[in-house]
């Protein structure tokens, strides 16, 4: 049976509910670009708000971490992963949470104990070392010469500096190795990989950096599929799992070489296509761009295909379609929205390969010509720039290329020069791809409610076809997409400035009710990705004005939202307008 299935079943046999996996662009969480693991959107929830489906929570979740893009070629990184999770919300606590991983490893994946090694928290300030899960562990048979304290760099979720949920963790490691088990852990020694982690997530770091216990001990744990999935295929590099197998074989195919002699490439393509696939399927419509999730898309297309390139695969054929559909197929009993947008998916990358393929040939040469003529060893910022201005190349791209050639690349000053060209910030070149949590703070809670009365007014005003598209909220202003064939005229933004403003003075009462799936579409309420919503959800209505389907939070009344404004309203894809809009205090 396959692991996911396996998974599921077990955690539902202990009373879990599954939920599904959310899409991997978080709506209304501004701080990440993507989901980066499965309790992301469980956040109001372990923050002690009632979870429609129960206390006990289990899942498969699609992920990406793209920090460490750069490092993929190698056996185990990937930019896109699944991650299985269960969850206890409130519920049980480290007892029942080690004992069900240690079943689920040792009777159903019938891992060898011998094979497994766990660390725990050795205690810090705020709490003690955590020998209450040592014991657990060594009471179900692992070895004490197994078990090794660790510090909060390494068994503290997410980590201290990060605000919201948190708390010490224990992660449970595989010997990954065809050698002799060792007889003590060292955590140290690369043959032992972490598999899952189990968090113990009972504080949240506040904004002003104190630590105070949930109202609930939540447990969140985290396990990553494409490893074990390695582990059960006795393979010790993750590319030649089942996952991968039939991927590569089309890569082996297009390329008319074998994966033995052309792994890194060939890791690079199947990951980045996998990851653009899933990118680009899911239902917030991402394409490639210069900014936010657009832009790692455009990395992930244009560093596969300067891949394809070295394995010498005919750009202009339809390689890219025959990895991607071998990718689709591999994935559509579990992610449907991979059958339904295939033809998106498809026209995505092959739209970003012709634009890329136009200037890249010219851009390879023109960097031929660059390194012929360096005064040092350095590409400085100005032709770092016409490579991306003039030849579409991402400026870590450059960098790849610089480092093959033992060069390095003005960095700082590229950066520089892009702000000056008004591209600004908020590309993932300048930070913001870390990964984290954010803290849903006052501001955008505020910003969170203003944008159901921006929705209403618009249904008002240009029709009720209008629907959202996709939201982001910082503390300093609302972003919000919608369906619409037009530009707003200066009397149409007029009226849904004024509507919002007049509903916001009435103080209108903000509530909330759960509901089956089903009741909530049958009374009206908005909605945006409805295939991908629990069966029970919860509904916020603002007085008279608005009905929407959302995981909060929110304000309790209007009022406090100060006087609403539209900054800016422009085109942000074909029939989807965006509204940029802030709130003023006064
Ligand atoms: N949140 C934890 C992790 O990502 C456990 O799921 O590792």
């Amino acid at each position: 049976m396959n692991l996911r299935d396996l998974y599921i079943n077990f955690f539902v046999s202990k009373n879990h509910v599954q939920i599904p996996s959310s899409p991997v662009v978080p709506e209304n969480d501004p701080s990440v670009l993507f989901n980066t693991a499965g309790m992301q959107p469980l956040i109001p929830y372990l923050k002690g708000e009632k979870h429609p489906l129960g206390t006990r929570l289990c899942n498969y979740q699609k992920c990406i971490r793209t920090n460490d893009l750069d490092e993929v070629g190698d056996k185990t990184h990937h930019t896109f992963f699944e991650m299985l999770g269960n969850w206890s919300l409130g519920d049980y606590f480290k007892k029942d949470s080690i004992n069900y991983s240690f079943e689920f490893l040792t009777k159903v994946l019938k891992i060898p104990t011998t094979k497994l090694a766990v660390s725990v928290f050795k205690g810090n300030k705020l709490v003690e070392a955590d020998k209450e899960s040592a014991l657990i562990w060594e009471e179900l048979g692992i070895s004490k010469g197994h078990i090794a304290y660790l510090d909060e760099n390494n068994n503290w979720w997410p980590n201290m500096e990060l605000t919201g949920p948190c708390g010490p963790d224990t992660e449970i490691f595989y010997f990954r190795s065809n050698e002799e088990v060792p007889e003590i852990f060292d955590p140290e020694d690369d043959r032992w990989v972490e598999i899952w982690n189990n968090v113990f997530m009972q504080y949240i770091h506040n904004i002003d950096n104190t630590f105070t216990p949930l109202p609930q001990k939540n447990v969140d744990t985290g396990m990553g599929l494409e490893r074990v999935q390695a582990i059960l295929d006795g393979v010790l590099d993750n590319y030649e799992s089942r996952i991968w197998k039939d991927i590569i074989k089309v890569i082996e195919e297009v390329s008319n070489k074998t994966y033995e002699s052309n792994k890194v490439s060939m890791r690079i393509i199947a990951d980045h296509i996998r990851t653009a696939v899933f990118i680009s399927a899911d239902y917030a419509s991402i394409k490639p761009s210069n900014t936010d999730q657009g832009y790692i898309l455009r990395r992930l297309i244009r560093r596969a295909i300067r891949h394809a390139k070295k394995l010498n695969i005919d750009i202009n054929s339809n390689w890219e379609e025959k990895i991607a559909l071998a990718i689709i197929k591999q994935y559509q009993k579990y992610y449907k929205e991979l059958e339904e947008n295939k033809q998106v998916v498809l026209n995505v990358l092959k739209d970003e390969k012709n634009k890329f393929n136009k200037t890249l040939e010219k851009g390879l040469k023109e960097f031929d010509k660059i390194i012929s003529n360096l005064e040092n060893n350095t590409i400085n910022k100005d032709l770092a720039f016409k490579l991306y201005d003039t030849y579409g190349f991402p400026i870590e791209l450059t960098i790849e290329l610089a480092n093959d050639h033992n060069l390095k690349v003005d960095l700082e000053g590229f950066k520089e020069k892009f702000k000056a060209h008004q591209e600004l910030s908020r590309t993932a070149s300048v930070g913001k791809f870390k990964g984290g949590l954010s803290s849903q703070g006052e501001k955008e809670t505020k910003y969170h409610t203003a944008t159901h009365l921006l929705n209403a007014a618009l249904k008002k005003v240009i029709g009720n076809d209008v629907h959202q598209k996709g939201s982001n909220i910082t503390s300093e202003r609302m972003r919000f997409d919608f369906s619409c064939d037009h530009k707003l005229t200066d009397e149409e933004k007029k009226k849904v400035e004024s509507l919002v403003n007049e509903w916001i003075n009435m103080d209108l009462e903000v509530s909330k009710e759960e509901m089956p799936k089903e009741k909530a579409i049958e009374i009206g309420a908005e909605h945006q990705f409805i295939e991908k919503y629990p069966d029970i959800v919860t509904v916020y209505k603002i007085g008279d004005v608005s009905l929407e389907i959302c995981g909060g939070p929110h304000v309790k009344s209007t009022k406090c939202l100060g006087h609403f404004k539209i900054k800016k309203e422009e085109a942000s894809s074909a029939g989807v307008r965006r509204i940029k809009g802030i709130l003023d205090d006064d």
